[in-house]
């Protein structure tokens, strides 16, 4: 008798949080495209990392659609201007480069600083990342591996603290501001076989959660965001579909989120896919299934970039 109570008292206490989960979705990713938060409200500018393509871009445009200036930050001077013409010409909107990589480092925040220093900046979306690797790979088949540890842990990690830095401070002051930043679904689980990007994103979510909980009383909202699949040049512009979003119609969701969660997958669709995940843990992380995703998911000979001893590639010995 006992035991069943306890079985009737789980289940309704399981029932309740799903029905709060559904609640809380609907409110999410359904009724906020009909109450969108007003976002120039928060200030004049926005900066956007990683602005010249994908997600970036994305963000870029439909920020100054909904009204506000837009500085944009990327490598290539020529695909700067490109997407600061665009915007000029299709929203009438000021908009302001600045070139710098992200893998240089600490570096180029002094003159990312200088940039910035006369303009109110009211949202800034930590967009800018890259992969090691463009196919499902060991830590140790990376090629030029030294080189690309650091230049992911500067773009992925290091510039979401570093830009954090330079604009809270008259976020503070105005006690307004939205720092919005991207992760990924591959930072809410381990993800072996693409283990630095995987891990780099957990940072970011800590990072987010941990400075919303410390700013939200000064008036600074910090929204995570964890896609799964976009279409963008990362994941080789795959084909648009129910699960695949494209990056404009990705972004269109995850802005209209804002003011609703501080912690969200941006859409609907890439919510029910990180609800529904059925692969267990232990299933996941075991060496048969990464044996399985590695052989099954990659069609480029990455033999070709790395030494051949054997055991080499997985790091493990030969037997
Ligand atoms: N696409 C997805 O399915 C997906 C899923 C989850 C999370 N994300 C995250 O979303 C963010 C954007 O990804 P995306 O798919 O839009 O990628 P993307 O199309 O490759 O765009 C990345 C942007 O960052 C810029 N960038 C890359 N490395 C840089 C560097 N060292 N210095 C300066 N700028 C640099 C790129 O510039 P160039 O134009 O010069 O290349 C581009 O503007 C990333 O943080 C990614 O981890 C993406």
């Amino acid at each position: 008798m006992e035991f069943a109570s306890l079985g009737g008292f789980t289940l309704s206490l399981n029932l309740l949080k799903l029905t709060w989960k559904c609640c809380c979705g609907f409110r999410q990713y359904v009724l906020s495209s009909l109450c969108q938060a007003n976002l120039r409200a928060y200030g004049q500018w926005a900066v956007v990392t990683g602005a010249t393509s994908g997600i970036g871009k994305a963000y870029a445009t439909e920020l100054a659609r909904r009204g506000l200036d837009v500085v944009l930050i990327g490598r290539s001077d020529e695909r700067l201007l490109k997407v600061a013409q665009k915007i000029k010409n299709k929203y009438g909107r000021k908009t302001h480069t600045i070139r710098v990589d992200f893998t240089e480092g600490n570096s180029i925040y002094s003159t990312i600083a200088r940039e910035l220093h006369d303009l109110q900046i009211g949202i800034l979306v930590n967009n800018v990342g890259m992969v090691c690797n463009d196919h499902f790979a060991y830590f140790m088949e990376t090629a030029d591996q030294k080189k690309k540890i650091t230049d992911i842990i500067n773009c992925n990690i290091l510039s979401v603290p570093q830009m954090s830095r330079l604009v809270l401070p008259q976020m503070v002051l105005r006690g307004r501001g939205l720092i919005i930043n991207i992760s990924s679904e591959m930072g809410l689980r381990p993800h072996p076989l693409v283990t630095l990007y995987s891990a780099t994103k957990t940072f970011v979510i800590h990072f987010s959660q941990c400075l919303h909980a410390e700013y939200k009383s000064e008036g600074i909202t910090v929204q995570c965001v964890t896609p799964f699949m976009v279409s963008t040049n990362m994941t080789k512009n795959l084909k648009v579909s129910f699960f695949v979003k494209s990056a404009p119609g990705f972004v269109y969701d995850a802005l209209n989120t804002v003011g609703h969660s501080t912690f969200t997958s941006g859409c609907l669709s890439h919510a029910l896919q990180a609800f529904s995940i059925l692969l267990p843990d232990w299933l996941r992380m075991s060496a048969f299934f990464i044996r399985w995703l590695r052989k099954s998911g990659n069609t480029k000979d990455y033999r070709k970039d790395v030494p051949r001893e054997k055991g080499c590639l997985t790091g493990k010995k030969n037997k």
